[in-house]
């Protein structure tokens, strides 16, 4: 398989632990292990303290699946295959849905697996722009026109990577029953989902909407364990998870046993680990606002409507990499140029699930003062 460098992942790799500051993480700030451990219950504990580190059962723990399960109205456990992250199971589906003479649908800009497996794997990619002129907001009416007769998947992140965008109720029932109708399969990429800024806006989950729906979840961003490498695809299409699982055996074949009982005590825990990080974002978009209000002749800022990152632009004729460059350099904050993304412009990604956000402001304060 030929697939082009996923540019983000090379630019986090260069940076990520090379800074001070990364302002531009998508993640929320990560759970300690022995405050994770205190939530346990006593089965949780108990399998924790008495775990076997041999193979796991391929399709994920059986406790993990009902877990998951029940953060969705129509699945059971057995329309749930766990997998390492949400990135093993995007490379999964992507694969078995996609192939030469199909086609897919992907918002965009965005994650760049979204689109790059299925392109690798010989499909044909259409993306679905999102505009600020629009206030980044999905278009409906304009993703069911790019429909064509050899469409086999629709890809929307919702929360989205890096806008914020979250569509409304109404918006989205358009679009699932349209998908519904045709019976194309609609990946919903919701990582960010129980980061809505008003929790009235959730939408119905992908798996909930109909039987082609796809719900992609992972531990990794709402659930701020993203060390644990533990993601999931729910849907109530069992062949389709079947030829999923088979396609896994290429990769994991089955996930960490030690990460699958921190996964399964972190979700018994949500109320307590959503909350968490529910009040950290609350808390930084507070700074965020007042910090691009005193700088609106400098930056433009679309405040997102859910997850943990937006997508605000310089307004300065200065390049956006050349100015976060210096930016870096100066005062060790790392932001994340819209060219990671191939997206034109001066746009550029922050991040504020971190806990060191406002130090990081403070030095992108300094920054923007000087220069
Ligand atoms: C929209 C989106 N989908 C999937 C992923 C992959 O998640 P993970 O790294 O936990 O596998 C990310 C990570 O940034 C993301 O932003």
């Amino acid at each position: 398989m030929r697939i082009p460098e996923f540019a983000l992942e090379r630019f986090f790799a260069r940076w990520e632990f090379a800074v001070r500051h990364l302002l531009c993480a998508s993640d929320v700030e990560g759970w300690r292990m022995a405050d994770l451990l205190a939530l346990a219950d006593d089965e949780g504990a108990a399998l924790w303290r008495d775990l076997q580190l041999g193979y796991t059962e391929a399709p994920g723990h059986p406790l993990l699946r009902a877990e998951i399960a029940t953060l969705y109205e129509a699945i059971e456990p057995d329309d749930v295959l766990v997998f390492a992250g949400a990135e093993e199971a995007i490379f999964c589906l992507s694969n078995v849905l996609l192939g030469p003479g199909d086609h897919a649908v992907v918002t965009w800009p965005g994650y760049q697996s979204l689109y790059e497996v299925g392109r690798a794997a010989g499909a044909d990619v259409s993306l679905h722009e999102l505009r600020e002129a629009d206030g980044w907001a999905l278009d409906p009416g304009r993703l069911i026109e790019a429909l064509r007769p050899e469409t086999r998947l629709v890809v929307v992140n919702a929360p989205h990577n890096p806008t914020g965008m979250l569509p409304s109720s109404a918006e989205w029932a358009h679009l699932t029953a349209a998908l519904a109708t045709r019976g194309i399969h609609l990946l919903a990429d919701e990582v960010y989902r129980f980061l809505e800024l008003d929790p009235a806006d959730r939408l119905t989950a992908g798996a909930d909407a109909y039987g082609r729906g796809i719900s992609l979840g992972v531990m990794s961003k709402s659930f701020a364990m993203a060390g644990l490498r533990i993601g999931w695809l729910a849907t109530r299409d069992r062949e389709l998870l079947l030829r999923c699982a088979a396609m896994k055996d290429y990769t994991t074949i089955c996930s960490s046993a030690p990460a699958e009982i921190l996964a399964l005590i972190g979700l018994r825990a949500r109320d307590v680990v959503l909350e968490r990080s529910r009040r950290i974002v609350a808390d930084n978009l507070v700074e965020l606002d007042r910090f691009f209000a005193g700088h609106a002749d400098r930056l433009s800022w679309i405040r997102p409507r859910g997850g943990s990152i937006g997508f605000p632009r310089l307004l300065d004729d200065e390049p956006i990499d050349d100015f976060l460059a210096r930016l870096v350099e100066a005062e060790g904050v790392l932001l994340l140029p819209g060219s990671q993304f191939g997206f034109p412009g001066n746009h550029f990604r922050i991040g504020f699930g971190r806990e060191d956000l406002p130090a990081a402001l403070t030095g992108f304060e300094r920054f923007l003062q000087r220069s």
